[in-house]
């Protein structure tokens, strides 16, 4: 699929969070339907999900589209998801499928397909993951969705926010779940960061300093790809460069932090390293992001130097936050000699417990299904993430700064 056969997007799609909130799929008791207790704007949705809890022994039934590298990590984490069988493979490539179909160690033997539509038209499939290259996230998703199929798709959720929109539109038409892959959601290293950002008297958060340097890390093998399919990743119109690639990860976790919604995007990008690839996506970022409630995020990366693991930092009106893989740290009060007011709290250390968040995505999505749980990240939030992705790159390229809002009517990355 070239970007050229990307569905057509219009402004009608525009979506704001009154809209969504009103809309999302979220409902009332009903056969089969999906209830959410709690606030009476969810009770007031329209629009559950189809969602059926499971019968004794039986499993929800996944396809996975796209047997790439980040297909292993998936089909690793749904080993330890009883609830859940692959049930079906889909890859151009035949050699992937069949290396990927000797990982899964629970279930019964997958099916195979190279057209994804017959893997949609398959019947008893209850969801599909979307695993493929950043460009062609929108159409198969809304093929899966308009297929019956519940969706977990990869980060980012699509290049542009109009592509995001058809998505959630089409995820709402359908009445099936939408969960994004920014899976630091479900990790409880970042549970505990959050939590512990909550529970401490920090007062408002002002600002975040977050980074991913993550070098050249993928370098794929000669038999990947098709004769003549060039690496996606290394081009902007495919992969969008590393804000997509590696920060929306570390954005997404922002946004969680601050709950606020992006507002203005300023940022500048290059491509730096012409001496190890041939690339035009860029590898080199700095982000500025203001959120409603007045946060600045600032982020920083790169793809072609290994940091070392970098802290990421947030402050806040009386103190601050540091962590790492390993821990969390709140610092409160002024530097040295500076005069403090009231009584400052002692700084808190927190050992984290470790994990990735990626079988915990797929245990929030068994519970999606059973019509237990809302799709979390859902649409909505990893819609802010292409936000501030597609505003940084237009920034960058334009010199300026965009306004978060002027992005629903550009549909070209
Ligand atoms: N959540 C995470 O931590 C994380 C980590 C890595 C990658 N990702 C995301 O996962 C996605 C895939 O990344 P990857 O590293 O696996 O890429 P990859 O190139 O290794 O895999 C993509 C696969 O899709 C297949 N494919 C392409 N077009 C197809 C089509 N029309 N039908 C069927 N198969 C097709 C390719 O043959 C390839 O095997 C990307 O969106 C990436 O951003 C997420």
């Amino acid at each position: 699929m070239s970007k050229d056969t990307r569905v057509t997007h219009s402004e009608s799609n525009k979506i704001d969070r009154r809209k969504f909130l009103k809309n999302s799929m979220l409902g009332t008791v009903g056969a089969g339907l999906t209830f959410w207790g709690g606030s009476d704007l969810w009770a007031a949705d329209k629009s559950p999900l189809i969602t059926r809890p499971l019968g004794p022994g039986e499993q929800y039934k996944v396809g996975i589209l796209g047997c790439g590298n980040r297909s292993k990590s998936h089909i690793s984490a749904l080993n330890d998801v009883p609830e859940i069988a692959i049930a079906a493979l889909c890859d151009l490539v035949p050699h992937k499928m069949k290396r990927r179909a000797e990982l899964i160690d629970q279930g019964p033997e997958p099916a195979m397909y190279t057209d994804m539509e017959e893997m949609f038209g398959r019947q008893e499939l209850d969801a599909v993951a979307i695993v493929l290259p950043n460009y062609l996230h929108t159409e198969p998703a809304i093929a899966a969705l308009e297929a019956g199929k519940h969706v977990l798709l990869e980060k980012p959720m699509a290049l542009t926010v109009p592509e995001c929109n058809d998505i959630m539109a089409a995820a709402e038409r359908s009445r099936r779940a939408l969960q994004i892959g920014t899976q630091l959601r479900h990790s409880s290293n970042y549970k505990v960061v959050v939590e512990t950002i909550r529970e401490s008297p920090l007062g408002q958060l002002l600002q975040s300093d977050v980074s991913s340097y993550r070098g050249d890390w993928r370098v794929p093998g000669n038999d990947e790809y098709p004769p003549g399919v060039d690496y996606w990743r290394l081009d902007q119109q495919k992969c969008g460069g590393v804000v997509y690639e590696m920060g929306a990860h570390i954005i997404d976790v922002s946004n969680w932090v601050f709950d606020s919604e992006p507002v203005t995007v300023t940022s500048m990008q290059s491509v730096n390293n012409h001496t190890l690839r041939s690339r035009d996506s860029t590898d080199h970022a700095g982000v500025l992001v203001r959120y409603a409630n007045g946060a600045l995020m600032n982020y920083g990366g790169n793809l072609y130097n290994y940091g070392p693991d970098s802290p990421n930092y947030f402050f806040a009106e009386n103190g601050s936050v540091e962590f790492t893989g390993g821990e969390v740290s709140i610092r409160y009060g002024q530097p040295k000699g500076v005069p403090t007011r009231g009584e400052v709290p002692e700084p808190q250390n927190k050992s984290l417990p470790g994990g990735d968040g990626n079988v915990g995505q797929w245990k929030h999505f068994a519970r999606v299904l059973a019509g237990e749980a809302k799709p979390y990240p859902d649409g909505y939030m990893g819609r802010q993430t292409v936000q501030i992705c597609q505003g940084a790159v237009l920034a960058a390229r334009e010199g300026r700064a965009v306004e978060v809002d002027q992005l629903d009517t550009i549909a070209e990355l």
